[in-house]
Protein backbone atom coordinates (compact mmCIF):
# COMPACT_ATOMS: atom_id res chain seq x y z
CA UNK A 1 0.00 0.00 0.00
CA UNK A 2 2.76 2.46 0.84
CA UNK A 3 4.55 1.54 -2.43
CA UNK A 4 1.87 2.11 -4.42
CA UNK A 5 0.88 5.45 -2.91
CA UNK A 6 4.93 6.76 -3.17
CA UNK A 7 4.37 5.53 -7.06
CA UNK A 8 1.31 7.67 -7.16
CA UNK A 9 2.64 10.74 -5.33
CA UNK A 10 5.39 9.96 -8.12
CA UNK A 11 3.78 10.03 -11.21
CA UNK A 12 1.38 12.29 -10.50
CA UNK A 13 3.43 15.25 -11.16
CA UNK A 14 4.41 13.66 -14.27
CA UNK A 15 0.76 13.32 -15.37
CA UNK A 16 -0.09 16.81 -14.53
CA UNK A 17 3.12 18.42 -16.13
CA UNK A 18 1.83 16.45 -19.33
CA UNK A 19 -1.67 17.61 -19.36
CA UNK A 20 -0.64 21.29 -18.75
CA UNK A 21 1.79 20.87 -22.05
CA UNK A 22 -1.12 19.28 -23.39
CA UNK A 23 -3.52 22.29 -22.40
CA UNK A 24 -1.01 25.37 -22.87
CA UNK A 25 -0.20 26.52 -26.01
CA UNK A 26 -3.50 25.09 -28.12
CA UNK A 27 -5.67 27.84 -27.16
CA UNK A 28 -6.64 28.33 -30.95
CA UNK A 29 -6.83 31.75 -32.46
CA UNK A 30 -9.82 32.13 -34.81
CA UNK A 31 -9.69 33.86 -38.06
CA UNK A 32 -12.61 35.98 -37.31
CA UNK A 33 -11.51 37.33 -34.42
CA UNK A 34 -8.18 39.07 -35.53
CA UNK A 35 -8.34 42.73 -36.44
CA UNK A 36 -7.56 44.05 -39.69
CA UNK A 37 -5.20 46.26 -40.13
CA UNK A 38 -2.97 45.62 -42.19
CA UNK A 39 -3.12 46.82 -46.21
CA UNK A 40 -1.30 44.34 -48.51
CA UNK A 41 -0.78 44.87 -51.75
CA UNK A 42 0.32 42.36 -54.56
CA UNK A 43 1.76 43.78 -57.67
CA UNK A 44 -0.13 41.44 -60.13
CA UNK A 45 -3.08 43.12 -61.48
CA UNK A 46 -6.49 41.07 -61.79
CA UNK A 47 -6.82 37.91 -63.37
CA UNK A 48 -2.96 37.85 -64.17
CA UNK A 49 -1.56 34.45 -65.39
CA UNK A 50 2.17 34.48 -63.44
CA UNK A 51 4.44 30.78 -63.82
CA UNK A 52 5.87 29.25 -60.97
CA UNK A 53 9.54 28.82 -61.11
CA UNK A 54 9.89 32.44 -63.67
CA UNK A 55 7.54 35.03 -62.94
CA UNK A 56 8.34 37.89 -59.75
CA UNK A 57 6.08 40.01 -58.10
CA UNK A 58 6.44 42.10 -55.51
CA UNK A 59 4.22 42.21 -52.55
CA UNK A 60 4.05 45.37 -49.79
CA UNK A 61 2.20 46.01 -46.59
CA UNK A 62 1.73 48.53 -44.08
CA UNK A 63 -0.08 49.57 -41.41
CA UNK A 64 -3.48 51.29 -41.57
CA UNK A 65 -2.47 54.40 -40.17
CA UNK A 66 -6.04 55.68 -39.99
CA UNK A 67 -7.17 52.67 -37.30
CA UNK A 68 -5.84 54.34 -33.60
CA UNK A 69 -5.25 52.03 -30.94
CA UNK A 70 -4.40 48.67 -32.85
CA UNK A 71 -2.03 47.13 -30.31
CA UNK A 72 1.29 47.45 -32.23
CA UNK A 73 3.57 46.87 -28.95
CA UNK A 74 2.30 43.05 -29.30
CA UNK A 75 3.34 42.73 -33.19
CA UNK A 76 6.65 41.14 -33.88
CA UNK A 77 6.58 39.67 -37.38
CA UNK A 78 4.98 39.53 -40.11
CA UNK A 79 4.31 36.29 -42.07
CA UNK A 80 3.42 37.20 -45.73
CA UNK A 81 1.47 33.90 -47.64
CA UNK A 82 0.16 32.68 -51.35
CA UNK A 83 -3.37 31.76 -50.13
CA UNK A 84 -6.12 30.11 -52.25
CA UNK A 85 -9.22 31.84 -53.37
CA UNK A 86 -12.71 30.40 -53.06
CA UNK A 87 -12.64 28.98 -56.74
CA UNK A 88 -9.54 26.57 -55.91
CA UNK A 89 -11.03 25.42 -52.89
CA UNK A 90 -14.44 23.99 -53.78
CA UNK A 91 -14.03 20.19 -53.60
CA UNK A 92 -10.84 20.55 -52.19
CA UNK A 93 -10.57 19.49 -48.60
CA UNK A 94 -6.73 19.46 -48.29
CA UNK A 95 -6.94 23.30 -49.01
CA UNK A 96 -10.23 24.67 -46.70
CA UNK A 97 -10.89 27.38 -44.85
CA UNK A 98 -11.42 26.92 -41.12
CA UNK A 99 -11.91 29.52 -38.54
CA UNK A 100 -9.50 28.02 -36.36
CA UNK A 101 -5.87 28.91 -38.07
CA UNK A 102 -4.12 25.57 -36.94
CA UNK A 103 -6.59 23.57 -38.92
CA UNK A 104 -6.78 26.46 -42.01
CA UNK A 105 -5.35 25.67 -45.47
CA UNK A 106 -6.20 28.50 -47.04
CA UNK A 107 -2.61 29.79 -46.92
CA UNK A 108 0.06 27.10 -47.91
CA UNK A 109 2.49 28.85 -49.19
CA UNK A 110 4.93 31.06 -47.21
CA UNK A 111 6.28 34.53 -49.19
CA UNK A 112 8.32 35.27 -46.31
CA UNK A 113 8.66 35.87 -42.24
CA UNK A 114 10.24 39.35 -41.43
CA UNK A 115 10.65 41.69 -38.07
CA UNK A 116 7.56 43.90 -38.16
CA UNK A 117 8.18 47.12 -39.16
CA UNK A 118 5.42 49.94 -40.35
CA UNK A 119 5.44 48.89 -43.69
CA UNK A 120 7.72 46.54 -45.61
CA UNK A 121 7.99 45.00 -48.79
CA UNK A 122 9.29 41.69 -50.57
CA UNK A 123 10.27 40.94 -54.07
CA UNK A 124 9.12 37.21 -54.62
CA UNK A 125 9.68 34.93 -57.48
CA UNK A 126 6.82 32.14 -58.01
CA UNK A 127 8.00 28.87 -56.33
CA UNK A 128 7.88 26.23 -58.38
CA UNK A 129 6.59 24.27 -55.52
CA UNK A 130 2.96 26.40 -56.38
CA UNK A 131 0.37 24.38 -57.96
CA UNK A 132 -1.94 25.90 -60.90
CA UNK A 133 -4.69 27.41 -58.81
CA UNK A 134 -5.96 30.81 -57.92
CA UNK A 135 -4.65 33.14 -55.60
CA UNK A 136 -4.17 35.98 -53.23
CA UNK A 137 -1.82 37.09 -50.70
CA UNK A 138 -2.47 37.38 -47.31
CA UNK A 139 -0.24 38.76 -44.21
CA UNK A 140 -0.45 37.94 -40.48
CA UNK A 141 1.12 39.65 -37.86
CA UNK A 142 3.15 37.34 -35.48
CA UNK A 143 2.96 38.40 -31.80
CA UNK A 144 6.41 37.25 -29.75
CA UNK A 145 5.00 33.52 -29.24
CA UNK A 146 4.37 33.52 -33.11
CA UNK A 147 0.76 33.61 -32.42
CA UNK A 148 -1.43 35.31 -34.98
CA UNK A 149 -2.38 38.95 -33.60
CA UNK A 150 -3.78 40.43 -36.78
CA UNK A 151 -4.01 40.11 -40.69
CA UNK A 152 -4.32 42.02 -43.78
CA UNK A 153 -5.27 40.69 -47.65
CA UNK A 154 -4.96 41.86 -50.95
CA UNK A 155 -8.36 40.62 -51.46
CA UNK A 156 -11.64 41.36 -50.35
CA UNK A 157 -13.31 39.80 -47.48
CA UNK A 158 -14.83 37.86 -49.78
CA UNK A 159 -11.89 36.79 -51.82
CA UNK A 160 -13.47 38.20 -54.56
CA UNK A 161 -11.75 40.94 -55.72
CA UNK A 162 -7.54 41.09 -57.12
CA UNK A 163 -6.99 37.75 -57.72
CA UNK A 164 -4.92 36.43 -59.96
CA UNK A 165 -3.26 33.03 -61.36
CA UNK A 166 -0.34 30.76 -61.24
CA UNK A 167 0.40 28.20 -63.94
CA UNK A 168 2.52 25.52 -61.87
CA UNK A 169 5.14 23.72 -63.12
CA UNK A 170 3.45 19.99 -63.80
CA UNK A 171 0.45 21.72 -65.84
CA UNK A 172 3.25 23.17 -68.03
CA UNK A 173 5.36 20.43 -68.93
CA UNK A 174 3.10 17.44 -69.00
CA UNK A 175 4.62 16.83 -72.46
CA UNK A 176 8.29 16.68 -71.29
CA UNK A 177 7.08 14.26 -68.69
CA UNK A 178 5.15 11.68 -70.98
CA UNK A 179 8.74 11.64 -73.27
CA UNK A 180 10.49 11.14 -69.62
CA UNK A 181 7.77 8.09 -68.96
CA UNK A 182 8.10 6.79 -72.12
CA UNK A 183 11.41 6.73 -71.97
CA UNK A 184 11.41 5.06 -68.49
CA UNK A 185 9.04 2.66 -69.72
CA UNK A 186 11.64 1.84 -72.57
CA UNK A 187 14.67 1.42 -70.34
CA UNK A 188 13.00 -1.26 -67.94
CA UNK A 189 11.93 -3.14 -71.00
CA UNK A 190 15.31 -2.73 -72.34
CA UNK A 191 16.65 -3.70 -69.39
CA UNK A 192 14.44 -7.13 -69.21
CA UNK A 193 15.65 -7.37 -72.71
CA UNK A 194 19.07 -8.00 -71.87
CA UNK A 195 18.72 -9.75 -68.57
CA UNK A 196 17.14 -12.13 -70.52
CA UNK A 197 19.95 -12.64 -73.37
CA UNK A 198 22.38 -12.86 -71.01
CA UNK A 199 21.22 -15.43 -69.35
CA UNK A 200 20.84 -17.50 -72.70
CA UNK A 201 24.30 -16.77 -73.02
CA UNK A 202 25.01 -18.20 -69.82
CA UNK A 203 23.25 -21.41 -70.43
CA UNK A 204 25.03 -21.72 -73.78
C1 LIG B 1 9.06 44.98 -58.17
O1 LIG B 1 9.65 46.17 -57.65
C2 LIG B 1 10.87 46.53 -58.26
C3 LIG B 1 11.44 47.71 -57.53
O2 LIG B 1 10.47 48.63 -57.21
C4 LIG B 1 10.60 46.81 -59.75
O3 LIG B 1 11.79 47.14 -60.41
C5 LIG B 1 9.99 45.57 -60.39
O4 LIG B 1 9.65 45.85 -61.73
C6 LIG B 1 8.75 45.14 -59.64
N1 LIG B 1 8.30 43.88 -60.20
C7 LIG B 1 7.02 43.62 -60.47
C8 LIG B 1 6.72 42.29 -61.03
O5 LIG B 1 6.12 44.44 -60.27
C1 LIG C 1 -8.10 51.76 -42.90
O1 LIG C 1 -8.96 51.83 -41.79
C2 LIG C 1 -10.10 52.63 -42.01
C3 LIG C 1 -10.87 52.72 -40.70
O2 LIG C 1 -11.32 51.47 -40.28
C4 LIG C 1 -10.96 52.03 -43.11
O3 LIG C 1 -12.11 52.81 -43.35
C5 LIG C 1 -10.13 51.95 -44.39
O4 LIG C 1 -10.86 51.28 -45.39
C6 LIG C 1 -8.83 51.18 -44.12
N1 LIG C 1 -8.01 51.27 -45.31
C7 LIG C 1 -7.72 50.21 -46.05
C8 LIG C 1 -6.92 50.50 -47.29
O5 LIG C 1 -8.06 49.07 -45.75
Amino acid sequence: MAALLSCQVRVLPLLLLLLLCYLGPSAAVLFSSLPKTIIVTASPSPGQVLYAGVDQMNVTWAINQSLPGATVSAYKKVKVSFCYAPASQADRGWRKTDDNLKKDKTCQFKITTQPYATAGSVAYTVERSIPTATFFVRAYVLDSEDAEVAYGQSTNAQKTTNLFDVVGITGRHSSLGIAAACFSAFSVVALAFFFVVEKRKAKK
